[in-house]
């Protein structure tokens, strides 16, 4: 099946017909959850022995299905706060499976990391080291610290201005490195089993993850860690619809990644943390063209979803597509929702077939960060909507 077509001039999303869909009010999300299963499927197909050991990002989306399914998938889950935490267990992710980012947690949130034995605890500061290390003397339990690193630390120390501007994430000098250190000598309940970093793009290819690693891994660097058998590269891969399209399958991002760490012969296990990989591309939005008007040069058509939904930060891409092709001629297609400011642009120049005022369109990719990120400012959040399709009967079942 493929992900998207055109039959008969008609938009099919995983085997959906979406202009089929014509009693669903709009706008809605349209969550496919058999996308999800199969894109767990192709990055566990890109290292069949697990030494990829599969995190999802929580923050990109907390539906509770998207956590029912990752779950019978064997998925572990990536968390930053302590109400994420909270959340992942109560959705019945295993503490074993829990890795913990985050830069700045109270005592009592480490507390509660620390005595439900979750994975990792990620600390990238000796300021939260050292509290962790006081709430395990507390409770005399032990933690497993992985360290996170500014991705490119070794080059960043040659050239400290590679740091962007006002960047917090990551040990960025060895002053902090070696007061991190001091700490973990001193104190044996804190064990270091891995080292992380994340490269925060939206990434095509792998390049940039082997040139982080490369920049990190020094022998030197590993002696001082004899307990850290496992590296997190983190997320930043962009979506599988993406990847596929930019012609860089998943197993040709992935598979250089894999050798690369698995040439180290102190990691046994490599952790990634994909948001917008796995979730980005089973939300589809359903929407109606509102009005067209020209501005800016521009041909620009106005939906019905807001962008409190559809955030235009940097790293989100959304495409459009009419759920009916009246034509074959293209032209060049701007889309926004109707607040009165500047920034509420969903996707600019696509070059589309003929669109006119009450077309349905569906916008790619607004699985990840989209729902969780949304605020109430102009537009209600739509609904989401559970397509399920029977290949057999050929039915859609949808349910909210
Ligand atoms: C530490 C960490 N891991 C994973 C992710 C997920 O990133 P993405 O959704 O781009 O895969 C993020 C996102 O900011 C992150 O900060």
């Amino acid at each position: 099946m493929k992900y998207i077509e055109y039959i008969d001039n008609s938009l099919h999303i995983n085997g959906i017909n979406l202009s089929s869909l014509s009693d669903v009010t709009t706008p809605a999300l349209l969550f496919f959850p058999t996308r999800l299963s199969d894109n767990v499927r192709v990055l566990r197909e890109a290292s069949p022995d697990r030494f990829l050991s599969i995190h999802y990002a929580f923050k990109a989306n907390y539906h509770p299905l998207v956590s029912k399914i990752l779950l019978s998938a064997g998925c572990g889950v990536e968390v930053m706060t302590g109400e994420e935490l909270t959340l992942a267990l109560s959705l019945g992710f295993s503490p074993k499976n829990i890795i913990f980012n985050g830069v700045g947690r109270t005592d009592a949130v480490l507390r509660h990391a620390v005595s439900t034995e979750i994975n990792a605890i990620v600390v990238d500061n000796p300021c939260e080291l050292s509290r962790l290390s006081k709430v395990c003397e507390q409770s005399g339990m032990q933690a497993r610290v992985f360290f996170r690193f500014y991705p490119f630390f070794s080059s960043a120390l040659r050239l400290p201005v590679f740091i962007p501007d006002g960047y917090k994430l990551g040990i960025q000098s060895f002053s902090e490195l070696n007061a991190m250190l001091d700490l973990v000598k001193k104190s044996p309940l804190l064990k270091v089993t891995g080292l992380s970093f994340h490269v925060a793009v939206r990434a095509r290819t792998s390049s940039l993850f082997i040139e982080a690693l490369k920049s990190l891994i020094s022998p030197n660097l590993l002696t001082q860690f004899p307990d850290a058998d496992t590296l997190s590269v983190g997320g930043g891969f962009d979506s599988r619809f993406f990847l596929e399209r930019s012609g860089n399958g998943v197993e040709s991002f992935f598979a250089p990644l894999i050798d690369s760490v698995r040439s180290h012969p102190r990691f046994r296990r490599l952790v990634v943390e994909p948001g917008r990989f796995l979730i980005n591309d089973c939300f589809t939005g359903l929407s109606t063209a509102i009005t067209s008007k020209e501005a800016a040069g521009e041909t620009w058509h106005i939906l019905d979803i807001g962008t409190n939904v559809l955030i235009p930060r940097p790293n989100a891409h959304f495409e459009v597509f009419p759920l009916i092709r009246k034509s074959s001629k293209l032209h060049t297609a701007s889309f926004a929702d109707g607040i009165c400011s500047k920034n509420s642009v969903i996707a600019r120049r696509l070059l589309l077939p003929h669109l006119e005022p009450g077309d349905r369109v569906a916008i790619l990719n607004c699985g990840a960060y989209t729902i969780n990120m949304a605020s109430t400012f102009g537009y209600a959040i739509p609904p989401v909507l559970v397509m399920e399709n029977n290949t057999e009967s050929m039915n859609t079942k949808i349910s909210i």
